[in-house]
Order: C-alpha cells, then structure tokens, then sequence
C-alpha cells in the first residue's frame, strides 16, 4: 500500500470551545507544564516549513540547506516517522510527493500550521501523560495521542490540541514466562513501549527466536492504533487478530490512574482496549503480547497481466477458493499493483502449499505471469522480502473505503457470482482490488473476549479501495474523492448489510459506524469509555463516545 498519511484540509477556521482555550493558556501556564513534563513540552511548526517564505501567512527566510534535506527525503518512511509525525501534517504545508523539488508546491505558497498541535508533550513517564490530563481538564485545552501518525482516519491530529506524543517509549523485552499481574499461568511473550514499531518488534522477535504477529508494514506501531483497532496480520487466519494476541496492557485513564488491564485485573478496560480504538480510554504506555515459535512460512506470490478476458476468471479463482484457502492457513493481499497475490501460510507444508495453489499459478502462466511457491525459514525473513522491498515511497495524501465480507457470500453460487460481478464492476470504476487477506477465520477464538465487531469472526476478506489526491488539491477534489470513497463503501453496505468494517481502514464518513466497527458491543464500550473517562478528556473521529463532528472542523462536510 502507498498510502502513509491521511490528509485532510482545513475548510473553515476553527470556531467553539478548543480554539479559545488554547488561546487563552498563558505563557506562564505553558511554562509551568514544562516545568512539570521536566522540559520535555515541544512548540512545533510543520516538516516542510524550511522550504516556505510564508508561514502561516507570515513572511521568513527560506532555510534552503534545511530545504533541500527535506525534499530528498520527503517521500521515505524513516525520515518522515521521526519528524514529520511530531512536526507535520499533509494539511496546507505539502510539498510537491511525486516530485519534492516542485517549486510550484512552495513559491508564493503559505505553509500553514494546519491540524498539528502547536505544543507536543514528548511522552518519557507516566508523569508526563498525568501532566496532559490535568492541563486540559484546567484550561479545556482537547488533548490528541499520537503514536507513529499512520492513523488513516486522521484521528492522531488535531488542531489547536495539546498532543501527547508516545514515540519515544522505546522499551522491548523478551519473556520465556509471562505471567499478567494477579493471573496464573505462563506465555511466551513480548513487552513492547508505546512508541515501538513492528519493524523493531519483528527483528527483537526473531534475536529471540520467536515469531511476533503483526502488520504487513515496517513503520506502524505495535501498541497504538493498531493493537487497540482490530490489528489484522497476514497470520491472523491461523494465529488471530492483534486483539486476540494481547496479554496485559498498562495504561494511564483520563483521571491520572496507572492501571494494569489483562484478564484478571480492570477486565472490562482490557476488553474495551480489545477492539474499542486507540485514543479513547487513556494512554497506554505498554503492552505485551503472545509469541510463537519462529517457524518456516510458505509463500506463494504470483502476478499476472490484466485483460479484458482474464479478469473473470481470476476473480473466479479467487472467490472459489478462498474458503477452502482460509481454512488452510493462507493469509496475505490480493495486490493491485502489479496485480496478484502474496499470501502466506505457517501451518501447511511446500507440497500442501503448491497443490492448493495450483489453480492459480496455473493461471498465472497462461497470462503473461509469474507465479512461485516457495519455503522461507521465519517471519523475518518474509517480511524483509516481501514487506520491507515492496514498500513504495510515502507522503501522498489518501484515505480508504471498505468493508469486511462475509464467509457465507462464498459459500453459495449465487453469493460467490455477486461478488465476481461487484470485483470486476469495482475494477472498471476504481481500478484493481486491493484486498487484505487477514481474518481470523482459522483461529480457535473464545467469543466476547473482544470488542471488535463478531463480523470480523466470520468473514474472509477486508475489502479496500483507495483515493489518493495530489499535494495541490482543492477542498472541492479533496471532498469528491472522499465522496467517491463512502459510495464505495455504503455500495459494499449494500453487498453485506449486516457486516462490519475495520476502524482502522474504514471510509471516514463510515455510515453507522457504531454498528459497522463494533456491532453489539457498542453499549457497552460506550459505559467503559464513560467509566473511565467521565468528562469526556478524549474525544476522536468516529471513536467510541464520539462527541460529532462539530468538534472537528478540519474535516469537510461530503
Ligand atoms: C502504511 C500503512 C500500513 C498499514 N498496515 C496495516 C496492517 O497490516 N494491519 C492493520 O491492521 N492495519 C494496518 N494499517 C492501519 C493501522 O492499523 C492504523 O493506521 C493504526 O491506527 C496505526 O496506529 P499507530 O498507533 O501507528 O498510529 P497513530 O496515527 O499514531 O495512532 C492511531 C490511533 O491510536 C491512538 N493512539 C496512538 N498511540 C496511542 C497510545 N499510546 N495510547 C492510546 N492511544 C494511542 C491515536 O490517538 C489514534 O487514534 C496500516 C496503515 C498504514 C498507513
Ligand atoms: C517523570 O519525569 C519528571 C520530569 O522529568 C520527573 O520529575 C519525575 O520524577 C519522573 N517520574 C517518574 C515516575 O519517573
Ligand atoms: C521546555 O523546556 C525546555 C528545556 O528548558 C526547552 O528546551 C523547551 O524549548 C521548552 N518548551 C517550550 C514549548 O517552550
Ligand atoms: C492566509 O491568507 C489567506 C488569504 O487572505 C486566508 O484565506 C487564510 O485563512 C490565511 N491563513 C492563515 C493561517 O492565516
Ligand atoms: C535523509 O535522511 C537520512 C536518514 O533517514 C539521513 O541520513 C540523510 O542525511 C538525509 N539526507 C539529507 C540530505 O539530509
Ligand atoms: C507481460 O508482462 C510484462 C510485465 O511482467 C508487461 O510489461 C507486458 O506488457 C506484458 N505483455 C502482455 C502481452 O501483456
Ligand atoms: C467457479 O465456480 C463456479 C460455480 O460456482 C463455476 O461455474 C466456475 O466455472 C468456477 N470458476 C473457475 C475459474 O473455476
Ligand atoms: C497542481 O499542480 C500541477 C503541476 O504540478 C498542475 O498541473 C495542476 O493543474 C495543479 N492543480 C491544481 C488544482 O492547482
């Protein structure tokens, strides 16, 4: 997937409550937060600001040496989590992606500070996130949590927002024998801090000789959105969710608490946390998760040259086995570009692998293409072949539709014929699918241990399109791309009404979101979120206990 940030512009300036709050904080009252967080609050200005003569409307010197460091590294993915998540924000202080030395991108042009909060707490204690909550319920400043930024519906932004910024919990340890506080029984497991990406987890993992479960992704966090939204893997078939793996997660609530949640202890936050979405029932600071042995993975990866008269039959393909296919263990994506699949399975053997998949590398050599099933030794390895090279560059401005599709529309000719029809009408309208393949449909699940919606359970694919929009465009293209993206997804509504959808990977404007991202869960992690968070500190788009969209003018109205 190309897609790294959400961008979403400022349409109207900010009215209401938060914009006069934190304008009426006084320099003394943000002297003595700093004095508090030991030094460690952040003013921030946006990543591209150097390149720009105007700022904010303001005139300043262009800074070209800091400029020109910027540009080259505008689109790679390790320059951009370290400074563009705490300094940056895609709305008004773009540079050109496809092209960082466009000069049209910032001559004459104002870098804007758009939804990036002027002030950052740089999260090192609980201290520090203890600080934030009181600061805001004094001065009503609305707080934002930020991990890596990645959040695809823009909920780690917000403008005029003190943000708490947890990056840099940066701890990871390796447990032979991890017993969650007050329980009994032992896991192998992996502690990660809040700021931990799964590039780091994946390699501490394999030092460990251990396998963790995660995203298809170097630059995600493990603890943030992810693990709290669902969290699917390429594993998840066999190995389940992010939410499945979570043994114990600290975590400090709006009121100042420290609390340890796991299945013995605050059990009802730990299942909210389960599923409830990041940003919404306090900070957490760390989380600890199952690991399995490292074990040999067999891949199939196979690309094929689209036609007016081989799409059919690839979708085909596609649909008639996928049952059979997830049942096996296979898990990956079916790519849009170059179209094909990488999938992956730790449960079968090569010989296994290669018969059930011998359909489609079949037909990947009738039709201009390549096709390979193969045996790596671990994870780790898959993942720096597959993930870490096919990565593309980042920086461009996006968002998704989609919607999870249930098992049952492939169980029958006339379900299965649906959603051949809906693939190719989907491909002439939008383009080639691009499909997350990463339900939990093999794993031996205990229900209601989580809050994610019972959908997820019984479906098979997490269908997706993209919009992606150039750094120049208009509110007017910005709000039709967004428009295009929701019909998509309320047409998907109309495929599996009574199914669901990924909070993390959703259309922003989701209907019933409520329903779609948690199904009858929804109560009750509305009573968690109002136990533990009675004044309503933590507030985000579409979260649980949403507060409506007046509270966030940077999202267009469709
Ligand atoms: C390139 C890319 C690849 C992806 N691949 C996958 C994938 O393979 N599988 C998958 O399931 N999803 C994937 N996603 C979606 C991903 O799960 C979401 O974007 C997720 O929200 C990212 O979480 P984050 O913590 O890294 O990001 P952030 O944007 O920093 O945070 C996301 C949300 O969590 C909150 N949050 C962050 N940190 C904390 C904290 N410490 N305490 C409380 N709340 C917190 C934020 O306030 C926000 O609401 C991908 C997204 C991108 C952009
Ligand atoms: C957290 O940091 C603050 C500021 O540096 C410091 O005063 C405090 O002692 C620290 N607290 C803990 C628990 O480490
Ligand atoms: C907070 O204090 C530190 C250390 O004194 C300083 O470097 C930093 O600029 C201050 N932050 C703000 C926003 O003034
Ligand atoms: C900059 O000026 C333009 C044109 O007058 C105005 O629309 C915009 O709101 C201003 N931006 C800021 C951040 O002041
Ligand atoms: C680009 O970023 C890399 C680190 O990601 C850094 O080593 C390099 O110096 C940067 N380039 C410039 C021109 O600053
Ligand atoms: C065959 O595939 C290659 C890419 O693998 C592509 O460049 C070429 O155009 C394809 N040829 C035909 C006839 O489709
Ligand atoms: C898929 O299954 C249908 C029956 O549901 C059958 O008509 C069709 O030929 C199959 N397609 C392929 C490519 O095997
Ligand atoms: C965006 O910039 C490109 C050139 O970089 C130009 O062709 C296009 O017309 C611009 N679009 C808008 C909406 O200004």
């Amino acid at each position: 997937m190309s897609i790294f940030t959400c961008g979403l512009l400022l349409v109207s300036a900010l009215t209401g409550v938060s914009s006069t709050a934190i304008r009426n904080v006084s320099p003394e009252q943000w002297h003595a937060l700093n004095a508090t967080v030991g030094g460690r609050l952040r003013s921030v200005t946006p990543f591209a600001l150097p390149c720009f003569s105007l700022y904010n409307n303001q005139s300043l010197p262009v800074d070209l040496q800091a400029c020109s460091a910027i540009q080259v590294n505008y689109t790679s993915r390790n320059f951009r989590v370290e400074y563009e998540t705490c300094m940056n924000t895609n709305s008004r202080c773009l540079l050109d992606s496809t092209n960082p030395s466009n000069l049209l991108a910032t001559e004459g042009a104002s870098c804007d500070q758009g939804e990036i909060s002027p002030y950052y707490i740089d999260v090192d204690n609980v201290s520090d996130i203890q600080a934030a909550f009181t600061f805001s319920e004094q001065t009503q400043v609305p707080l934002s949590i930020k991990n890596t930024g990645h959040d695809l519906l823009g909920r780690s932004r917000r403008r005029d927002s003190l943000g708490i910024w947890t990056h840099h919990l940066q701890t990871m340890s390796y447990h032979q024998n991890f017993v969650p506080a007050l329980c009994r029984g032992s896991h192998r497991a992996i502690t990660v801090g809040a700021g931990i990406t799964f590039e780091q987890v994946y390699k501490f993992a394999d030092e460990n000789d251990v396998m963790f479960v995660g995203g298809y992704t170097e630059t995600v966090g493990v603890s943030g959105g992810w693990m709290m939204g669902g969290g699917h893997s390429v594993l998840s078939p066999s190995l389940g969710l992010g939410v499945d793996r979570v043994l114990e997660i600290k975590i400090v609530t709006p009121d100042g608490t420290l609390r340890i949640t796991n299945a013995c202890q605050n059990t009802d936050l730990f299942w909210a946390l389960r599923g409830g979405g990041g940003g919404t029932f306090g900070v957490v600071i760390e989380s600890t998760h199952l690991v399995e042995q490292r074990i040999p993975i067999q891949v199939i990866s196979m690309t094929f040259t689209p036609t007016a008269t081989n799409l059919r039959r690839y979708f085909e393909i596609l649909v008639n086995n996928s049952v059979h296919w997830s049942e096996l263990g296979w898990g990956g994506h079916v790519n849009s570009q170059p179209a094909g699949i990488v999938y992956v399975n730790p449960r079968v053997s090569l010989a296994q692998a290669t018969a059930s998949m011998a359909q489609l590398t079949g037909f990947a050599l009738a039709n201009n293409g390549t096709a390979a099933v193969e045996t790596l030794p671990s994870w780790f390895s898959f993942f720096q072949l597959f993930v870490v090279k096919g990565q593309s560059p980042v920086g461009s401005s996006a968002a998704l539709g989609s919607r999870l599709i249930p098992k049952a529309l492939f169980e029958t000719p006339a379900g299965r014929a649906k959603l051949v029809a809906h693939l190719l009408a989907q491909t002439a309208a939008r383009g080639m699918p691009y499909i997350p393949v990463g339900t939990p449909i093999a794993f031996d699940y205990t229900p209601g241990t989580t809050s994610v919606t019972p959908a997820w359970r019984d479906s098979l694919w997490h269908l997706t399109s993209a919009g992606v929009w150039p750094y120049n465009s208009t509110v007017a293209d910005i709000r039709a791309a967004l428009g295009s993206l929701h019909d998509f997804a309320d047409d998907l509504h109309t495929l599996a009404p009574s199914s669901g959808s990924y909070m993390n990977e959703g259309d922003v404007y989701e209907s019933d979101h409520e329903f779609s991202y948690w199904g009858p869960n929804y109560p009750r992690l509305l009573a968690v979120k109002n136990k533990y968070d009675p004044l309503g500190l933590l507030d985000c788009w579409k979260c649980v206990g949403w507060k409506g969209a007046a509270q966030f003018p940077c999202y267009p109205t469709l």
